[in-house]
């Protein structure tokens, strides 16, 4: 503990999973969703150490330093990811905190494994970080570790951020042991989250379940202060704008372009395989536009990148099941031999693809039922230098809120999906091209460093690097 680390990021996931090839040989490969891509290069600047798994059950690799990061595996048996990972985090909590657009299952083997799993992950930040260290833990999968870390570590400065929505009171109130959950969260100096009308409903939630008094942005409870407030999330926009410029990745937007029939219109989704998403609803809106006429598949084609997610979770796999019947079903009926209307990726891509189909596409559809934020979005502005192309929005995502300039839609209600789909494609470029301008400036004055930086501010953390 003496000579541990001043700053300590724990989530659920390492910024890279663990997989073996066919040679038996170990890889390291970036780890899927928004919260690596916003943290990995924060932590990688400031030297810190990072405590999460591999990705992979039953696997015992010890502490690793990978591009400036330490590495500390916290292990999960195969048991584990079933009922803690699978089971309380992706069927409980997950689905709750998105607005129930699928219904929670509530079981008590799960909320012991993921008590258990929590007391892992606390331990083993507790043993990294040096005295006095700040330890920022991330996420719905985690939301017992402050309380568990300052009873370990008291010494502590403990921050947490939930990338996903808080739900409203009401919602929270179905969890079964509730109060401990919330008990668990208030175990931090600071509470971040996307939006402000998360921080209410968290402080809310502390006078209504444990009788407290919320002021202003912050409660006292256990003679502590905590504060509760909003941080919205960004992306490296450095990175992003490096690779827009390079002339492989503009090579390769082109490529895609004729290989798509050069004069074609190219709608584009690029999102984890999730419900959350709305990818059924989008293609469901384009097919629709295909059999009523107002798009044909020779002007108009649509790229769905869709990488795999959670894929032992029921909900996952009837999730694909319907959107890949769906595609099969509006090719089958409107494509031609070389024309099909919609290219489906069931595939991780590297980010060097996704920003050359961000630089290719002509309009973005970024439609989830519900989101935190959504980093994609912001990708796909800020790989846009040439100020071209349309961003269809749903404003049930945190980046709605900056990017209001987009074509915003409700993906619940497929008209209007429909007639946001419509507008962009048949906005004039000179309209296009401000709305763009406006995004670009709004999303470039605050980057995903700026982010961190904001959060440890008001953690109290000399900031790092
Ligand atoms: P979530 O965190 O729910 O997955 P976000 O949109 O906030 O959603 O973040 C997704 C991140 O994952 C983005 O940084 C995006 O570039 C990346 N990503 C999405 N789809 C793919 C894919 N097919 N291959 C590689 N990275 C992807
Ligand atoms: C979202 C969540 C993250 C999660 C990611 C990928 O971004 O907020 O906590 O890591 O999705 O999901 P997975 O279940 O593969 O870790």
């Amino acid at each position: 503990m003496a000579d541990g680390y001043s700053f300590v990021v724990v989530a659920n996931r390492l910024p890279v999973d663990r997989t073996t090839d066919e040679h038996g040989e170990t890889q390291w490969t970036r780890s899927p969703g928004g919260l690596v891509s916003a943290l990995e290069p924060i932590v990688r600047s400031s030297g810190g150490a990072w405590v999460g798994w591999t990705g992979a059950p039953d696997d015992d690799t010890g502490p690793v330093q990978i591009d400036g990061i330490h590495l500390r595996p916290v292990p999960l048996s195969a048991e584990d990811v079933d009922r803690y990972y699978e089971g309380q985090s992706n069927s409980t909590v997950w689905p709750l905190f998105h607005d129930l657009v699928e219904q929670p299952v509530y079981r008590r083997d799960w909320r012991q494994a993921y008590e258990e799993v929590n007391r892992r992950f606390a331990h083993a930040a507790a043993d990294v970080a040096a005295e006095g260290a700040s330890v920022w833990v991330h996420d719905y999968q985690l939301l017992l570790v402050p309380a568990m870390l300052r009873r370990l570590r008291p010494d502590l400065r403990i921050g947490f951020f939930l990338h996903i929505p808080f739900p409203p009171v009401e919602l929270f109130m179905q969890l079964p042991r509730r109060a401990e959950l919330l008990r668990g969260l208030l175990g931090a100096d600071l509470v971040g989250f996307q939006r402000p009308l998360a921080a209410q409903n968290f402080l809310q939630l502390t006078d209504r379940l444990l009788g407290l008094r919320p002021s202003g942005d912050s409660v006292v409870y256990e003679d502590r202060t905590v504060v509760a407030r909003a941080f919205p999330i960004s992306i490296d926009i450095t990175e992003i704008d490096r690779l827009a410029a390079s002339p492989e990745v503009q090579e390769a937007a082109g490529r895609l372009r004729s290989e798509l029939g050069g004069d074609r219109r190219m709608l584009l989704g690029v999102d984890r395989l999730d419900y959350t998403k709305g990818i059924e609803q989008r293609v469901e809106a384009f097919g629709e536009l295909l059999s009523e006429g107002a798009v044909s598949s020779d002007e108009v084609v649509l790229v769905q990148v869709a990488t795999p997610s959670r894929m032992r979770v029921a909900q996952y796999q009837q999730l694909r099941e319907r959107v890949e019947r769906e595609v099969g079903r509006i090719n089958g009926e409107f494509g031609e031999v070389g024309t099909m209307p919609v290219h489906y990726l069931f595939q991780n891509r590297s980010r060097e693809e996704l920003v050359a189909l961000y630089l290719a596409t002509d309009v973005m559809l970024v439609t989830p039922l519900r989101d935190g934020m959504n980093l994609v979005a912001k990708e796909f502005v800020a790989a846009r230098r040439d100020a071209l192309g349309a961003l269809v929005l749903s404003e049930f995502t945190g980046a709605a809120a900056e990017l209001d300039e987009a074509f915003l839609t409700n993906p619940h209600d497929v008209e209007d999906l429909k007639r946001a789909i419509l507008a962009a494609l048949a906005s004039p470029p000179a309209d296009r091209t401000t709305r763009m301008r406006t995004m670009r400036a709004r999303i470039q004055s605050h980057d995903v460093d700026q982010w961190a930086r904001e959060f440890l501010d008001a953690l109290g953390v000399p900031v790092h690097q």
